[in-house]
């Protein structure tokens, strides 16, 4: 497919837009391909005041049939994971890379299928505008998709997570911290690592909250 074919979000997004026009405008969005099979756009939940802005991957299932972020089973243990790290989950402004759930039809199922490189570059617009809205101390990048689409660059989880970045978001003055995705978690239910995969993920939102203090 061509640029021209595949020209990202960039021209639906409106130029300073607060985050009521920006979530309005996104309906709209045809920046690439994954709005076509998707229910609806999921653009965010939370306050635009926000001190700490979670960014995840993108919707799953259940968030593409309600429209709201975090809705799902990750969404569930993630919720769990903001509380037991001490921070009011209604005062975090939710959010994900790439708007629209890509998934591949499996008889009736729905299979998530993670986006690639493309569709973060093309959805990344979106972020771009939420972030010039926002006046977050902190963002909280969830996983690989998401510290690709903040940072700009691949990024390596087990050897980046949990620290307090400065500067890591290209355009912006907020701090930022990656940490795992809750679904990467999630899958673990069942092994023996999986207490310390959470709290490792509890850990990681503990020092997001500590810059906010
Ligand atoms: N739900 C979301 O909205 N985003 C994720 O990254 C995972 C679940
Ligand atoms: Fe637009 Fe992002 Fe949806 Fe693609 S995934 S159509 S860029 S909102």
């Amino acid at each position: 497919m061509t640029e021209i074919e595949r020209p990202g979000a960039q021209q639906w997004v409106p130029e300073g837009a607060d985050i009521p026009a920006l979530r309005e405008a996104a309906t709209a969005c045809r920046g690439c391909e994954l709005w076509e099979p998707a229910s609806q756009v999921v653009f965010s939940a939370g306050p635009p005041s926000a001190s700490i802005v979670m960014v995840g991957e993108q919707p799953g299932d259940q968030e593409d049939r309600r429209g709201q972020p975090f809705v799902g089973p990750a969404g569930t243990l993630l919720v769990q994971a903001i509380r037991d790290a001490g921070i009011d989950p209604a005062s975090v402004y939710r959010t994900n890379a790439v708007k629209h759930f890509r998934f591949e039809l499996r008889g009736a199922r729905r299979l998530h299928k993670t986006p690639e490189t493309v569709h973060i570059t093309a959805c990344r617009p979106w972020l771009h505008a939420e972030l010039q809205d926002l006046a977050p101390q902190i963002v909280v990048a969830l996983g690989a998709t998401a510290g690709r689409s903040l940072f700009g660059r691949p990024v390596r989880i087990g050897a980046e997570r949990g620290r307090v970045l400065e500067g890591a978001i290209p355009d912006s003055t907020a701090r930022s911290l990656l940490t795992a995705h809750p679904s990467s978690v999630l899958r673990m239910q069942r092994d023996p690592g999986y207490d310390a995969a959470y709290e490792s993920l509890v850990t990681d939102l503990r020092t997001a909250a500590a810059v906010v203090g």
